[in-house]
């Protein structure tokens, strides 16, 4: 395992108790997060940043397809938060989501437990707050879902795993940065890029200040080390490259590819790969490790960590590696196109994951879905989907669907874009369960924009420049396009998808530009089994009641608070963790005792 410094925090896995044998099945895995502000200067300014258990980034659930994950979430932040799993398919469970359509947000000074299964998932992802711009200051950490010992990898079992999260980062404060959104403000170039939390190397001494702490990789010479990069910015394309060591790809957001190596790839926010790279260099120096932006005119703002051989003669110098010409977007397609499925590869399950054959399914559904740039709808900057941009009500869909509250949402998200005026509105899609949905995004922006859909991976089956039409299905990948959760759409360009809608529940589709999400961009799918007795799994016990349904909260919740209240208020948890003790035995015991 290599380690890593400054911060050997990151293999700081809380994993409180792994009990194998005492529930049917499969094992489960507890933890504890703290949710609240640090002090850190990543960029050499001090600023509030995001942590979770102190630590930013945050603890990286390391855990094995089919896992039950109970994270107890304690917000002492002093706003509302939620955490989303990026990529997590949560089957049949959207409870667990962890977005505002489907869950209330956790109130600052409580916490709410979440608790699903990785059900069938392999691969690489992400968790980050999902309210109120929070990931633009931290609170995002890793998701390592390991396959099980009898599905053996697509390659030789790497030596040890590192995770990098790159993003695009300012010295301003979140609410900062969502009030100029709100206002209608460009956010600029942003003021750095950093890698796991920690600013640019001191590369150039005319670039990049002194006194950075920055982020070095120790590895052994001959190791093959699987990086797991993950973009967790708020709008900034990045290029990804480490200097004189091949990136083999290996897996993208939970599918296997076909392994090719690349010497840098485009990642788009949201978006998470794995790549093999083998410690074949001579060790005369280190070498850099860069995230550049892309489509940025600023070189001053890359992202820059050390890979230090254990044998390294001296620091690295000079130059960073070439980035690719900074403004070809037909270079960063011709990349995206080349990303494929392995078709003969197993992952989650034994069978080989082509054996899934995507394209001979009939299409039963088809949207596409042109997004365009923020603009005034009734003197608020919003941004569209289909002339919609999402109203956020005060009562989840999903609960809303639950209780039979009338009103919440309409059904009737339109197939294509209206020759309307554009609105505010909570319009939904409504997916046939086992359909075929095919979208298409069309980017009117004049920026990269990608686009997450929650509950699913789909398939990347074709992109390109232009305005999409029927004819443009000639071009479709039917074989090996890739399965995933988060697709880049150029500007002026489509991408287009195909999903099998199998997994019941509400889900989220939004970009993944914050800037873009922030101001409207994201849209529900409702999937409704009409059989009962496939139905979803029920409303969790501990749900968190707001809106139309706010009267059903019960009192009991404040006094989980965790709050530096004084002793009334530690008397009363006291008391309550006595009873949930008793209530609920051995399973709760194993929190509380540790
Ligand atoms: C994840 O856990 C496995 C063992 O289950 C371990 O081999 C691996 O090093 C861990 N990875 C990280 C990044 O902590
Ligand atoms: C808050 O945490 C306690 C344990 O510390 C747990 O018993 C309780 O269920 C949690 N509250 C919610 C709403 O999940
Ligand atoms: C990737 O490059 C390495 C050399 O660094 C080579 O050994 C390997 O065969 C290449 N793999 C593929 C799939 O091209
Ligand atoms: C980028 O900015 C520099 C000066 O800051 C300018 O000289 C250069 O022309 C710009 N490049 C492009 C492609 O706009
Ligand atoms: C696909 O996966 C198989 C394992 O099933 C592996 O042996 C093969 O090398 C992979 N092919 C490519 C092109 O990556
Ligand atoms: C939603 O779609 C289902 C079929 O999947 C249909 O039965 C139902 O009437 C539709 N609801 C609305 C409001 O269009
Ligand atoms: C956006 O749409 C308008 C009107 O249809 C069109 O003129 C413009 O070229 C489009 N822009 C992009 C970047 O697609």
């Amino acid at each position: 395992m290599p380690s890593i410094a400054p911060c050997s925090c990151i293999y700081g896995i809380l994993v409180l108790f792994l009990v194998t044998g005492s529930f049917a099945g499969d094992p489960y895995v507890f933890f504890d997060w703290t949710v609240s502000y640090l002090i850190a200067s990543p960029l050499g300014v001090k600023q509030q940043v995001i942590g979770i258990n102190g630590q930013f980034p945050g603890p990286t659930l390391n855990v094995t397809t089919n896992w039950n994950v109970v994270v107890n979430v304690k917000n002492d932040l002093d706003e509302p938060l939620l955490i989303t799993w990026n990529g997590v398919q949560h089957r049949k469970n959207s409870w667990q989501d962890g977005v505002l359509g489907t869950n209330c947000p956790i109130p600052a000074g409580w916490n709410w437990t979440y608790q699903f299964q990785v059900k069938d998932q392999i691969g690489s992802f992400f968790y980050f707050p999902s309210l109120n711009f929070q990931r633009s200051a931290g609170g995002y950490g890793g998701i390592i879902i390991n396959n099980r010992d009898i599905i053996p990898l697509p390659f030789a079992v790497p030596d040890a795993d590192v995770v990098l999260f790159i993003s695009d980062w300012y010295t301003k404060s979140h609410k900062k940065l969502r009030k100029d959104v709100e206002d209608g403000k460009d956010l600029g170039v942003p003021d750095g890029i950093l890698i796991n939390g920690f600013g640019p190397y001191r590369y150039d001494e005319a670039l990049v200040q002194g006194g950075i702490s920055y982020q070095i990789i120790n590895i052994e010479p001959g190791n093959t080390y699987r990086f797991r990069v993950h973009n967790v910015g708020i709008s900034t394309s990045l290029n990804f490259r480490i200097q004189n060591h091949n990136l083999l790809l290996v897996e993208t957001e939970g599918s296997y590819t076909v392994q090719q190596n690349y010497t840098n790839m485009d990642i788009h926010v949201g978006q998470s790969y794995s790549f093999l790279v083998t410690m074949d260099q001579t060790a005369s120096s280190d070498y850099y490790i860069v995230a550049s932006p892309r489509y940025v005119n600023s070189s001053k703002a890359s992202g820059v960590a050390i890979l230090h051989y254990a044998n390294s003669q001296g620091p690295a110098s000079g130059p960073l590696p070439d980035p690719p010409n900074e403004y070809d977007m037909y270079f960063s397609m011709s990349q995206a196109r080349s990303i494929r499925w392995n078709i003969s590869a197993g992952a989650a399950r034994p069978n080989p994951q082509g054996s899934f054959k995507y394209g001979q399914i009939t299409v039963t559904d088809v949207y596409v879905i042109v997004n365009r740039p923020a603009e005034l709808i009734d003197g608020k900057w919003c941004t569209t989907l289909n002339g919609i941009s999402y109203l956020t009500p005060s009562t989840p869909l999903k609960l809303a669907q639950q209780y039979n509250i009338p009103g919440v949402y309409k059904l009737d998200f339109p197939n294509t874009q209206m020759n309307r005026h554009p609105k505010v509105d909570t319009s939904l899609i409504n997916g046939t369960f086992k359909g075929f949905m095919e979208i298409i995004f069309q980017n009117n922006d004049t920026t990269v924009q990608s686009y997450h859909l929650d509950g699913y991976a789909f398939f990347v089956v074709g992109m390109d420049f232009g305005v999409w039409t029927e004819n443009s299905r000639g071009t479709y990948n039917k074989w090996d396009g890739v399965a995933r959760s988060t697709t880049q759409v150029f500007p002026g360009a489509w991408t287009a998808i195909l999903v099998s809608l199998d997994n019941a529940g509400i889900w989220n589709l939004r970009a993944e530009n914050l800037d873009s999400w922030y101001l409207g961009q994201e849209v529900y799918l409702s999937i409704m089994n009409p059989e009962i007795d496939k139905s979803e799994v029920p409303l969790p016990d501990n749900t968190i009641y707001c809106g139309a349904l706010s009267s059903l909260q019960k009192d009991q919740a404040r006094r989980y608070s965790f709050s530096c209240a004084p002793s009334p208020a530690g008397l009363s948890r006291t008391f309550l963790v006595v009873l949930i003790i008793t209530l609920y035995g051995p399973f709760f015991f194993h929190v509380t005792a540790s």
